[in-house]
């Protein structure tokens, strides 16, 4: 009886530390946003003006992250990386800042956009695009 009870409760803490791995390996790595980036004012007032953003988007974000954010562009399957939906509120919540350093240095499968898009108030524009996906 006493072996019986060691197995059940060994075996359940093989599937606590099984479970809590899987947990971890699902949920994406922080990013580490330098505090330049952080605290950087948007220096173009919010607004998307004359689309600028919304056309630099479909032209170089929505391949991955779809068109309205919600990560099903047609490259998204190729991906090892799983994408945050950029109309939800978790991205939506960050500072402007961060989804500048998010969306234009990225990091591995989300690619750099500073020489793509060279110009700093086009950058901008971008994020206030990705602004007016909020849900
Ligand atoms: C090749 C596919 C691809 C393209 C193109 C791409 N992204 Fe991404 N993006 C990703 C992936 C993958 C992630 C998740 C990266 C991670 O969490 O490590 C991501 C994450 C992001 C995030 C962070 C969202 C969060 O979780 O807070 C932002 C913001 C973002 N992208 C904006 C952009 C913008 C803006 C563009 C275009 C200028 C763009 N992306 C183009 C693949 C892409």
């Amino acid at each position: 009886m006493k072996t019986n009870l060691r197995l059940i409760l060994s075996l359940g803490a093989i599937a606590l530390f099984t479970l809590t791995l899987a947990a971890f390996s699902l949920s994406q790595d922080p990013w580490s946003v330098p505090d330049k980036y952080k605290n950087m004012k948007n220096t173009t007032g919010g607004k998307d003006s004359d689309g600028v953003g919304e056309e630099l988007y479909a032209q170089h974000c929505k391949s991955c992250h779809g068109k309205e954010g919600f990560g099903d562009g047609t490259k998204a399957k190729e991906l090892k990386t799983e994408m945050r939906d950029l109309s939800s509120k978790e991205v939506q919540s960050q500072t402007d800042g961060v989804l500048y350093y998010k969306g234009i240095i990225g990091r591995d499968e989300m690619p750099n956009f500073e020489k793509k898009i060279g110009d700093v108030e086009d950058r901008w524009m971008v994020v206030n695009y990705i602004r007016t996906m909020a849900e």
